[in-house]
């Protein structure tokens, strides 16, 4: 199919579905870990599984842009929301780390002074907020289409951090946060000014 005849049928379809996709797909894994369905370790498995599902979705919002370029097909129209889930979901991967594992203020900080990984997963969320409080129509007209762009440009130390965050919390270096590195660094170097970017095609309708 042509990317023009995708996109006409893409405009079809309203954003708010992933909206209650990503919170469908939190709340089912909090439902199968407190339902026995996640091992002998179902706190320890659902906070890894909310992460992973965390960096699945900020890649998948880091890959809309380049997506366009290359294909001309345009998921713009959804990035807002699936960039919120993907907050949404860190944010839940958050709280399962500070609720039912380390369980109070104290051990939070401790834990963050201590391990590395959790100080750089730290930072790629803190650094999330602001995005995420600019992401209404009212904020961008305010902050105007430069400002906003630029404030943005956190969204590359944010996955690159994710990145990190993963390789650090495996022993060793294994191949699974390598390959999501691999796909970062792809996906940050389709942005590099001299990265092959065919020209834009008009946009229609
Ligand atoms: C952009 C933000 C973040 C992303 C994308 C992310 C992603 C991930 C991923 C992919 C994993 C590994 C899953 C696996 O081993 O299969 C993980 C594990 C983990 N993350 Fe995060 N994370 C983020 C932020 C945080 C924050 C803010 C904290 C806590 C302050 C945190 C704490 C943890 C912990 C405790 C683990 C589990 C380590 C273990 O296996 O015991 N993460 N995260």
């Amino acid at each position: 199919m042509h990317a023009h005849a995708i996109n006409a049928f893409l405009r079809r379809l309203p954003p708010w579905p992933v909206y209650i996709l990503g919170v469908l797909a939190i709340a089912a894994k909090i439902w199968l870990a407190a339902s026995g369905h996640m091992g002998p370790d179902p706190v320890r498995t659902l906070e890894q599984e909310l992460g992973r599902l965390g960096l699945q979705e900020l890649l998948a919002v880091m890959a809309i842009t380049p997506l366009r370029r290359l294909s001309g097909i345009s998921l713009l129209r959804f990035r807002r929301a699936l960039a919120l889930v993907a907050v949404f979901t860190i944010a839940a991967h958050l709280a399962v780390w500070l609720l039912l594992d380390v369980q109070g203020i104290s051990a939070f900080w401790r834990e963050i002074i201590k391990r590395p990984y959790i100080t750089v997963g730290m930072a790629a969320f803190i650094l999330m907020i602001p995005l995420a409080a600019t992401s209404t129509n009212a904020a961008i007209r305010r902050m105007g289409a430069r400002g906003w762009r630029r404030l943005h440009m956190l969204s590359y130390p944010v996955i690159l951090l994710a990145g990190v965050h993963f390789i650090m919390l495996r022993k060793g270096w294994q191949a699974e946060p390598l390959f999501y590195m691999a796909a970062i660094m792809m996906l940050l170097a389709l942005r590099l000014p001299w990265s092959v970017r065919p020209p834009l095609r008009p946009r229609r309708g």
